[in-house]
């Protein structure tokens, strides 16, 4: 029996499955409703004979493809995908997103923007007025990682957007590694005024490589309720 919070992430991925059809190329998001939805796409090669390929956003994606076994490429076999599923931590009414919280932003935002189309599954609580109360993941370069905090906690404040300061994200006593060897900084700024804006400052900064706000890529979300529910936005 699933609890009120994975039903909700179940039922948003298993509809969205229904968008991938036979001969497509899909990108495969990554985190615990993403898995939900790899589950989901397995079953329906198994069981439906369902032929698609699958181009994963993480490692870990990887691995449960193949656990269930869909076809993976990767992007460069595929060079252009139909679609891509993924989760995302918070999405506004725009369908702007902040995404990276498991970590596997640059990669997803790679495949995400390689796709004619971006549904994204997400369960209701993921759903807010203006984006910010979930810590923006922005990944940096090791060499100077320091530097390249300051830089951004200085440039923040004189936009008078960072609210508390910007951490390292750990694993354990060592700094989280991403899948291409890079640090994650986690910006505290509780609301995010202008979002596009702060799209391009980070990313005009050095050391930074991506940051997780996904702006205009996002087509679709389906939102999952915990009593089954399931509400498409477009
Ligand atoms: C992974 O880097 C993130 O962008 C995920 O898509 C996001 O963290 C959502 O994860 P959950 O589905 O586990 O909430």
């Amino acid at each position: 029996e699933l609890s009120p919070i994975d039903k909700a992430k179940f039922v948003a991925a298993k509809r969205a499955a229904d968008f991938v059809e036979d001969g497509m190329r899909v990108g495969l998001g990554t985190g615990s409703t993403a898995a939900w939805l790899v589950r989901c796409l397995g079953e329906m090669v198994r069981e439906e004979g369902l032929k698609f390929r699958g181009v994963p956003t993480s490692t870990r994606t990887a691995e449960l493809a193949r656990e269930v076994g869909i076809e993976v490429v990767s992007l460069d076999e595929a060079k252009w995908l139909d679609i891509t599923i993924d989760g995302a931590d918070e999405f506004d009414a725009n369908l702007n997103l902040i995404k990276g919280g498991g970590g596997a932003l640059l990669q997803e935002k790679i495949v995400a923007t390689a796709s004619d189309q971006m549904v994204v599954i997400a369960d209701a609580g993921k759903e807010v007025e203006t984006l910010g109360a979930f810590p923006l993941p922005v990944e940096v370069i090791p060499f100077g990682w320091q530097t390249t905090q300051a830089l951004i906690e200085e440039t923040l404040v004189s936009m008078d957007v960072l609210g508390r300061s910007a951490t390292l994200r750990m694993n354990g006593d060592a700094p989280f590694v991403t899948d291409e060897g890079n640090y994650i900084l986690d910006l505290h700024l509780n609301r995010i005024g202008n979002a596009r804006q702060l799209a391009l400052v980070l990313n005009q900064m050095p050391g930074v490589v991506e940051n997780g706000l996904f702006i205009d890529i996002c087509d679709i979300v389906v939102v999952g309720y915990g009593d089954g529910r399931v509400e498409l936005r477009d």
